[in-house]
């Protein structure tokens, strides 16, 4: 269900859908009459996604922070509900999409100190029908992708409406994030998270140089912004 929602101006607006296990945004571009999703969930979110969609514009694309399954599962149902509909990938995915590198699994302390606080905090524990739907893509346990209405994007793309593509490695080699400078948002995946309201970076990393590089970047961009992260309530992250 859409728990907040922000004015972008001139004509925009930004939804925060809570997703069972991580956060869907949802960008309606009153102008051009269409809507944009950023990550989709997982399967189980299908179906309040769809009628949720339902009052708004027509979904023209869905991007990806980055190629977890809880952010891009939800696709097996949506992308069958919106056949016109692509989704996106920062450029850097396509190893994982095509196969040719699998999800690296995660390490114990990662399970323990981020996946299962994260698990807590949204109440959501991955049920077998959810994994059995999910297709294990976006998880260790299965390669590649889907092709059908896969497309690219990269760093500096403008997209989605308004915002710009940034890339910031580290949590995963493909994770993105999407910058609104005028608005000061920031909708960035899992390169930051939230607990109990408090905005802190993600020690689940794939590459700590990575991760650290691009936590300079984010904090580069001031105190003011708004960052909207992949799990948990969006807020300021004071560096
Ligand atoms: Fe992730």
């Amino acid at each position: 269900m859409i728990t907040q929602t922000w004015y972008i101006p001139p004509d925009s607006i930004l939804h925060r859908y809570r997703g069972r296990a991580a956060n869907i945004y949802l960008l309606v571009d009153r102008g051009r009459q269409m809507t944009q999703m950023i990550d989709c969930g997982m399967p189980s979110d299908v179906p309040g996604l769809i009628s949720c969609l339902k009052k708004l514009p027509e979904l023209t694309a869905v991007y990806c922070t980055h190629f977890h399954i809880d952010h891009i599962a939800g696709w097996r149902g949506l992308g069958m509900a919106y056949p016109r509909c692509p989704i996106l990938f920062h450029q850097t995915a396509g190893p994982v999409l095509s196969g040719e590198t699998r999800v690296p699994p995660s390490s114990i302390r990662d399970i323990r100190t981020v996946l299962i606080p994260c698990m807590r905090e949204s109440g959501y524990v991955p049920s077998f029908s959810d994994l059995l739907r999910s297709g294990f893509y976006g998880t260790p346990f299965r390669k590649g992708f889907p092709v059908r209405n896969v497309q690219f994007f990269k760093t500096g793309d403008a997209v989605p409406s308004g915002f710009v593509c940034l890339h910031t490695p580290g949590h995963t080699p493909d994770s993105a994030s999407f910058y609104h400078e005028s608005a000061r948002i920031l909708i960035c995946g899992d390169v930051l998270l939230s607990f109990d309201g408090r905005i802190i970076p993600n020690t689940y990393t794939v590459d700590s140089l990575a991760h650290r590089h691009t936590l300079c970047h984010i904090e580069q961009l001031g105190p003011d912004v708004l960052i909207c992260p992949g799990h948990g309530v969006p807020g300021k992250w004071n560096g």
